[in-house]
């Protein structure tokens, strides 16, 4: 009898962490969970999950910016999934240096410990933060890198790193390189969970930073099964590479909000509040992806359009008992 797959990943205890622990299980994985040590001996979203899943699921406690917690987690793995970073970008103005350490330094960490114990495969988790404001669209893998963030900057130097592993020492990595994800579990520092939140919690006046900028939204879930196709894909069709996931459809802040309106059947009234709004040269003002490369090599394509991901995202934050884990009422950093 051949064991399940030993999958080994970091950012377990996150929103897309937890979500790709539930798909490995789901797709016969046995799964390794990082989460980052804690002293309330929090495992963060991965409480939630099922006994069942649970059952296949060995959290340990560590840290990424640790080599040695770095090895023991990929030890024996058949692949490694890094996710765990340092990822709002409001909090990058203030602390830059934690981003350093955590999504750079980090990264290295993984890299070393892949490469010493010949894991034969990692998938590095980059953003599409890491283009800037979109200068042709849709945006493809060979669009320029700009990083208009200290956090989308550490994540560009992180792919540099990744990248450069492969070509010098034949490191078997591949690059997702997500655009912006929702769904469940979703922390309030984004848009969506935001305002669903903020209705979910009786609110009918809504406050947001700059309602212009367009995103291409992906459902957790689909990107969850993104990791997945580059994770197990044969290495001839990924290994090397960099992949865009994102459904190619874009819509501005303030037309999404209408649509959340929709979605949860509330008149909302929509107040800009200027400690949300980003220092003008940071602002992402576009993006949209073209995700053809990922379709091509691994068959991907997203399964939730927008209205249906938001009905799941809404009806998740409705829960009373989901709702009593946010602060709905400040601004979330
Ligand atoms: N959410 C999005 O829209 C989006 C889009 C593109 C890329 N990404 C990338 O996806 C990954 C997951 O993001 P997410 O949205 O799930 O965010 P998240 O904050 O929910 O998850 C990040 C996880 O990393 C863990 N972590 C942070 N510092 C750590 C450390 N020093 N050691 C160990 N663990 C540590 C956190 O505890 C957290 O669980 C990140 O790499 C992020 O850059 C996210």
């Amino acid at each position: 009898m051949t064991s399940a797959p030993l999958a080994a990943v970091t950012g377990a205890e996150g929103f897309i962490g937890s979500h790709l622990t539930e798909a490995l299980v789901a797709s016969g994985h046995r799964v390794r969970a990082m989460v980052q040590y804690n002293s309330f001996s929090s495992y963060g979203w991965l409480e939630t999950l099922p006994a069942e899943v649970l059952d296949q699921v060995e959290i340990v406690l560590g840290d990424v910016r640790d080599p040695g917690s770095v090895r023991a987690l990929a030890e024996g793995a058949d692949a490694v999934y890094h996710l765990a970073a340092l990822i709002a970008i409001p909090y990058s103005y203030q602390a830059p240096h934690s981003y350093v350490d955590t999504n750079i330094t980090g990264t290295l960490n993984v890299l070393e410990a892949v490469r010493a114990l010949d894991v034969p495969r990692l998938v590095h988790t980059s953003t599409s933060e890491t283009y800037g404001t979109a200068r042709t669209v849709p945006i493809t893998e060979d669009h320029p890198i700009h990083t208009q963030s200290p956090y989308a900057a550490s994540k560009a130097g992180a792919d540099r790193l990744a990248d450069s592993y492969h070509a010098s020492f034949d490191t078997p990595v591949v690059t997702l390189r997500p655009f912006n994800t929702y769904g469940p579990r979703q922390s309030m520092r984004a848009v969506i969970p935001t305002v669903i939140g903020q209705v979910a919690s009786g609110a009918r006046t809504i406050t947001l930073g700059d309602l212009r900028p367009t995103r291409d939204f992906t459902f957790v879930e689909d990107t969850a099964r993104a990791f997945l196709a580059v994770g197990t894909a044969p290495a001839e069709a990924v290994v090397g590479r960099t992949f865009n996931a994102g459904t190619g459809g874009e819509i501005s802040v303030g037309e999404l909000v209408r649509l959340i309106a929709k979605v949860m059947d509330a008149d909302l009234d929509v107040r800009e509040d200027a400690q949300r709004i980003r220092p003008a040269g940071s602002e992402v003002m576009r993006l949209v992806a073209d995700a053809s490369r990922l379709r091509a090599a691994t068959g991907w394509a997203p399964g939730y359009d927008l209205e249906q991901g938001l009905a799941r995202t809404a009806e998740f934050f409705r829960d009373p008992a989901h709702l009593a884990r946010y602060k709905t009422g400040i601004y979330n950093v």
